[in-house]
């Protein structure tokens, strides 16, 4: 069982990668085997796919490139901001081009904002949602100005406790669902 970290942030001077620093380490705290995967490593322009990513055709081979470093695992956690009441924009953008990837597997959020980021959480459900991905319910969510200190990601308790029984649900779920996939798969061969 392996956890895929997408971090949801690229831009100079984000705050992302210290939440996705403190998300390995209570994956490595637990023992949960991960991989942080970053979308800005790939190079990705505004869509440029002809066919909807939905579909799996992809034609260009950073769309490959992206798509096969989001496929090898059992669920994800989405490291997420929140811009403009709803997902960041750039990360968004990286998730149309792909989408069979998260077929029957579980998505969980950690997410930070004003608001704990917790409006964009809710967008990106309906998101996951049309890939047949299942969200978990719970959220470790994080205020940008009480659980950030001097530069650097300092959680308060009553934020950072929600991250166990996500993590619980998500790893349960990851777990489940590779039967799922099995069923999905011999139907796709028979
Ligand atoms: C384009 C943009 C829009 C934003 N809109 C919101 C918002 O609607 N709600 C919010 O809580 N924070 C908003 N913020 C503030 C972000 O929560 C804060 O900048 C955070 O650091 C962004 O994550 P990042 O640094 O990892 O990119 C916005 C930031 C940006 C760059």
């Amino acid at each position: 069982m392996r956890i895929g970290v997408i971090a949801g942030s690229s831009r100079p001077g984000a705050l992302n990668p210290l939440v996705v620093e403190w998300v390995v380490s209570q994956l490595e705290e637990r023992g949960i085997d991960h991989e942080v995967v970053h979308f800005g490593a790939y190079d990705l322009p505004i869509l440029d796919e002809a066919i909807p990513g939905g579909a799996g055709r992809y034609e260009n081979e950073h769309t490959k490139a992206w798509a096969a470093a989001l496929r090898p695992f059992d669920g994800y956690i989405v490291v997420t901001p929140e811009y403009n009441h709803s997902v960041p924009g750039p990360l968004k953008n990286a998730i149309d081009f792909v989408g069979p990837e998260f077929a029957h597997k579980p998505v969980a959020f950690v997410s930070y904002g004003a608001d704990k980021g917790v409006r964009a959480v809710e967008a990106w459900r309906l998101v996951f949602a049309n890939f047949r991905a299942a969200t978990v319910r719970g959220v470790a969510a994080f205020s940008v100005f009480t659980d950030f200190k001097d530069g650097a990601f300092a959680p308060e308790e009553v934020s950072a406790k929600t991250f166990g029984p996500m993590i619980e649900d998500l790893v349960a779920w990851s777990e489940g669902f590779a039967l799922v996939r099995e069923r999905a798969a011999e139907k796709v061969a028979s």
